[in-house]
């Protein structure tokens, strides 16, 4: 750290203040005088060292496309993650076994002293909310500290965890800067680039998804610009400053999630209403301007979470979001909802909701995905339980260990045919819908009831759906 600190004016300024006995003596105040206050120069993109810290969904494909041409540490404090991927397996499905072996400038390691030798330090950790829908910045601010004691004159700090317009600066930077006794934007730099990948879809991908970038100085953010031209064939698209990049993001997930609740609102007017939600939207898509969203559970650690990120920060600042909130409720409320109606048609058919099991297809977050974090299709297990309802969860995709661990859940290997009172079908696994309806039927008893969440199956095969 001495080392790295003596390249610069501050650092002398600071050195000699830290020293015992406190003020700078004059002969330092002259030293200090005589040196220029120089910016420090960034790396060369081609050349660059890149550090991508956390290995999940969004840091494996970044690390493994940078490695195919960069040097490059792929960095997870999770052992396991490391132990997985030197063995070329990947449990989130985003990467194959031979992208990642295509990667060969690519180092993995759950060693922190790695971070030592690299220029440019991206960060891809989780950024989820806690029990009370708060940000919980904990990881991004263990990254950054870790970043503060590797970093090097000339380092650059890139954020790619979604967070809220300020977070960068306000957050990570100053704990950077306090770790490793460097300044901003002289002697190190920050840049924001958000992350766009959908996990499970193959077809949008790092290489094909435009990307924006932004950075600390006009020079930071020309250096993350070439970065990422490097990688994203698609192209990029700089904004002015890292607030924008920040806010840009949330803003892409908060209008998803506020198209989806008005649709699920609408469910919710429909079914009061007496007509089929689906035959709804499908008319009224048959207008070029309307937006083609579905009602459903919204899950994941992304879409059903940025938004408090964005109401956080907006709460801080004064103002009391009232759209993107209400937008969140009606959400969150709609695996409640869902058990809600599925009792109700059971009742109806004079089945006991005490003596009912009922099988819910479907765990993950997202249809063929075996990511379970944030799965909202846990609201409509509680609530079905909350009636003494006994209920058996089947998901192809998911790992059972995890479902256990996450969700203290125990997962079915195979439903029985004939079993049931009412088969839910929570979530659209292309194996759920290569079943078909007669065999999805199979799976209840005479008279059971059958609802789609997802309006996969025909209308008219089902009880009811949403
Ligand atoms: N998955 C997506 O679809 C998606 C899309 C866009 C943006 N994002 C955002 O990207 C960020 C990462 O999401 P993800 O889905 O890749 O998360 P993830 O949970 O899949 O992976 C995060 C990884 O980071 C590691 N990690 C945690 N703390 C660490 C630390 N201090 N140092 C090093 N490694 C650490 C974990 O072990 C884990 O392997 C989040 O902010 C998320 O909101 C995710």
């Amino acid at each position: 750290m001495a080392a790295q600190r003596a390249n610069t004016a501050d650092a002398v300024i600071e050195a000699a203040a830290d020293a015992p006995g406190a003020s700078p003596s004059p002969r330092n105040v002259s030293a200090v005088a005589a040196l220029p206050l120089q910016v420090a120069t960034l790396p060369d993109p081609a050349t660059a060292r890149i550090a991508v810290i956390g290995l999940g969904y969004v840091g494996l494909p970044l690390a493994v496309g940078f490695g195919r041409a960069s040097a490059t540490l792929g960095f997870d404090i999770a052992p396991a993650r490391i132990a997985e991927l030197l063995e070329r397996r990947d449990h989130t499905n985003e990467v194959s076994a031979a992208e990642i072996e295509a990667a060969a400038r690519l180092h993995l390691s759950a060693d922190e002293a790695d971070l030592c030798d690299c220029d440019v330090f991206i960060v891809t950790v989780p950024t989820p909310i806690d029990d009370a829908k708060r940000p919980d910045l904990r990881p991004l601010e263990a990254a950054s500290r870790a970043i503060g004691r590797h970093i090097r004159p000339g380092g650059i700090a890139i954020f790619e965890s979604t967070v809220y317009p300020g977070a960068t600066e306000e957050i990570c930077v100053p704990i950077i800067a306090r770790e490793s006794g460097l300044t901003f934007n002289r002697d190190f730099f920050a840049g924001y680039s958000p992350e766009r990948i959908n996990p499970g879809d193959h077809v949008h991908r790092l290489e094909s998804i435009v990307k924006v970038t932004s950075g600390s100085t006009p020079a930071a953010a020309a250096f993350v610009d070439a970065l990422y031209r490097r990688v994203v064939g698609a192209g990029t698209f700089p904004a002015s400053s890292i607030r924008v990049a920040e806010a840009a993001k949330v803003i892409e997930n908060t209008q998803r999630d506020l198209n989806i609740a008005l649709v699920n609102e609408l469910a919710l007017i429909c079914h009061r209403l007496g007509i089929d939600t689906g035959e709804v939207l499908e008319a009224a898509g048959s207008k070029w301007n309307f937006l083609p969203f579905r009602p459903g559970l919204v899950g994941g650690h992304c879409i059903g979470v940025d938004p408090y990120y964005l109401t956080h920060k907006a709460q801080q600042l004064g103002y009391h979001p009232e759209v993107i909130l209400s937008g969140r409720r009606i959400n969150d409320g709609m695996g409640q909802y869902i058990a809600q109606r599925v009792i109700k048609l059971m009742v109806q058919r004079r089945i006991q909701a005490a003596e009912a099991r009922v099988l819910i297809l479907g765990l993950a977050f997202k249809e063929n995905c075996p990511d379970l974090r944030n799965t909202r299709v846990i609201d409509v297990i509680a609530e079905l339980r909350s009636y003494d309802v006994a209920v058996d969860v089947f998901d192809p995709w998911v790992d059972a260990a995890q479902a256990r661990h996450e969700y203290a859940l125990e997962l079915i290997d195979e439903p029985a045919a004939g079993r049931y009172d009412a088969v839910v079908l929570a979530v659209a696994h292309r194996e759920f819908v290569a079943l078909g309806v007669e065999r999805i039927r199979a799976f209840g008893k005479p008279g059971s009831v059958l609802f789609d969440v997802k309006q996969i199956l025909p209308r008219s095969a089902v009880d009811d759906r949403l």
